[in-house]
């Protein structure tokens, strides 16, 4: 399984690893700056071919920041090794997944949380923070980077397949297909109202966990899609039809 690191625009950098298994990239970004950030670590395994990648654009002993945007194996199952390097690097999260989820698994030590609309600074970058809740998790947050007008928006706007590292096809079908399939969305509502947020935003570039940076020229065909198809949790779980699989008569003994 091979790690891939790619400049898409103004010092940001998508580290993307491709699972056959699950048929999606997991993707992290890296901003380069005076302040390095990391968006998602990845999950702990992948932990070797992640540094090497951001090693070929800085010294990951010199990360300032690791950003999670929900608490969960692919966003920060790597914060320990990172952070056991870079010295100097805070773990950043949504004020309720910092309160409940690092402080509740005894991570009290470089951490931050934030709240809707407070800012970081990294240098030439500046980051805004989104309270999402129920965007998947309770303790979901998005980042906005106002400098290249990006949003990092974690698992929505995703989309399946071995994609490069930018995204400028409609690909909302397979992105609603999959959460269907996947069932991470416990209702459509939380979504949709976030979905709004961002096409007031309007960001030119969205970078999206798993697939490529989706273009803000491709960016209404997602919003569309959200808008008007369902895509909330249906008895499907990671492709197994747990509905069907509860509907069954239940043994009983004697
Ligand atoms: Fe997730
Ligand atoms: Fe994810």
């Amino acid at each position: 399984m091979s790690t891939r690191i790619d400049h898409i625009t103004g010092g940001i950098y998508r580290i993307s690893t491709w699972v056959p298994e699950y048929r999606l990239t997991f993707n992290q970004f890296l901003i380069d700056d005076e302040r390095p950030t990391l968006v998602h670590t990845g999950e702990y395994d992948r932990y070797d071919g992640i540094r090497k990648a951001i090693s070929e654009v800085l010294d990951p002993a010199t990360l300032a920041n690791i950003i999670l945007l929900h608490w969960e194996g692919d966003e920060n199952g790597g914060m320990d090794r990172f952070m056991a390097e870079a010295k100097g690097c805070e773990l950043v999260g949504s004020a309720l997944s910092i309160a409940l989820n690092a402080r509740g698994f005894g991570v009290h030590e470089r951490v931050r949380g934030f709240t809707d609309g407070e800012t970081l600074d990294l240098g030439r970058h500046k980051l805004r923070f989104w309270e999402t809740p129920h965007v998947h998790h309770w303790d979901s947050m998005m980042v906005v980077e106002e400098t290249t007008n990006s949003l990092f928006p974690s698992d929505l706007y995703l989309q399946p397949g071995e994609l490069p590292p930018v995204v400028d096809e409609n690909l909302s079908e397979e992105m609603i297909a999959t959460y269907r399939a996947v069932g991470i969305f416990a209702h459509e509502n939380p979504v949709r109202s976030v979905s709004e947020r961002v096409e007031r935003l309007a960001p030119d570039w969205v970078h999206a966990m798993h697939g490529g940076t989706v273009t803000g020229a491709a960016l209404p065909a997602f919003n569309e899609a959200l808008r008007e198809k369902e895509f909330a949790y249906a008895g499907w779980v990671l492709g197994r039809d747990l509905a069907a699989q509860q509907a069954t008569p239940i043994p009983h003994a004697g």
